[in-house]
């Protein structure tokens, strides 16, 4: 998730558990080959297999409109060591769409076909390229045409955000919607969209016939939720982890962010999670509202204290 689920996040998220694979952030391509320092930055897991400390594999995302120039740089993704190269045809942010970039592609499939099928031309065989959507731009209409280019183009796997653009974040999911390309497509369809809950998980499945599901916001606001979700496969017991836990892992995260952030923008990304988390945690809650207006990083360091309780150190993830 741009502008929210950085490398530090993917490495917390993933050592917390349950999450089987990741993507960046989307890379933006316009009409030159980024430099490897770039793909670096957005991806520093290239250097380990593409994975996450904890094992996880991390899928590179692309955006953008030029198919020549998102194949020159899904081969360079490919060359630098991703696993998986996936393309954005989500994002409906006005700055992307007007660049002719994400979501505003989903009006045209040949594109979209053009797009895939440039970039899997260029990125080896065995390394799968794969492609994200939403049900349309306008209307929720056009999304088995959508499918079938991204489908034919040779993508490997399917990633639909069960809404329109214009539908924006607004819910609900339409995740039966997601069903019906489901049922038509020979690549696996993965339903994205609003699940913030086990239960959600299951009717997202029932409705939609997937067998995958992609979560953003709903591991923001609940970071073990990929590991509730499994104990709900398996029946196996497990006890969903509480605030004072989680406070842990959001305080390694701000402390990762240290070396990599300017100041003024730690507290931000502290803000931001714990705008998630407080939907879910009462602590969180709390904890928001005593530094919403601070930015100062001693402060923010101490207002972890009440809540962590010396349990940071027990939460590390593995190097
Ligand atoms: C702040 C923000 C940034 C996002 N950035 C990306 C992105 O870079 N790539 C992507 O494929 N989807 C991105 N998304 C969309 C999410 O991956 C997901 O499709 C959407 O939030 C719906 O799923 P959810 O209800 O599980 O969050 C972003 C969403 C938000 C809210």
């Amino acid at each position: 998730m741009e502008g929210v689920v950085d490398a530090p996040f993917r490495q917390i998220l993933t050592a917390i558990g349950g999450i089987d694979q990741c993507v960046t952030e989307f890379l933006r391509v316009t009409d030159q080959r980024l430099p490897h320092k770039v793909f670096r930055r957005l991806c520093p897991e290239l250097d380990s297999q593409s994975r996450t400390a904890a094992g996880t594999p991390v899928a590179l995302q692309l955006l953008g409109g030029k198919p020549e120039w998102m194949a020159v740089n899904g081969e360079r993704a490919a060359y630098l060591g991703a696993h998986e190269v996936d393309i954005n045809f989500g994002c409906p942010a006005k700055a992307v769409n007007n660049h002719d970039g994400g979501a505003c592609l989903l009006q045209t499939p040949q594109r979209i076909y053009d797009i895939v099928s440039a970039v899997r031309r260029e990125v080896p065989a065995h390394i799968p390229v794969t492609a994200k959507i939403r049900l349309g731009f306008g209307a929720r209409t056009g999304y088995l045409d959508i499918a079938r280019a991204v489908e034919d183009a040779g993508a490997a796997r399917l990633v639909v955000h069960a809404r329109s653009k214009v539908d924006g974040y607004k819910p609900p999911a339409y995740w039966h919607q997601v069903g019906e390309i489901e049922q038509r497509a020979s690549i696996p369809i993965v339903v994205n969209g609003d699940i913030f809950t086990v239960a959600d998980y299951h009717k997202a499945l029932s409705e939609s016939g997937c067998r995958d599901v992609m979560i953003g916001r709903g591991l923001l606001r609940c970071p073990d939720l990929a590991l509730q979700i499994k104990a709900s496969i398996t029946g196996e017991h497990y006890t969903p982890m509480d605030w004072p836990t989680v406070a842990g892992w959001v305080k390694l995260h701000f402390d990762m962010g240290k070396p990599l952030y300017p100041r003024k923008y730690l507290g931000n990304r502290l803000k931001q999670w714990l705008s998630h988390l407080r939907l879910n945690y009462a602590g969180a809650a709390l904890m928001f509202e005593q530094i919403k207006r601070v930015n100062d990083e001693a402060t923010l360091d101490a207002a972890f204290d009440p809540f962590t309780n010396g349990r940071v150190e027990h939460t590390q993830p593995a190097a």
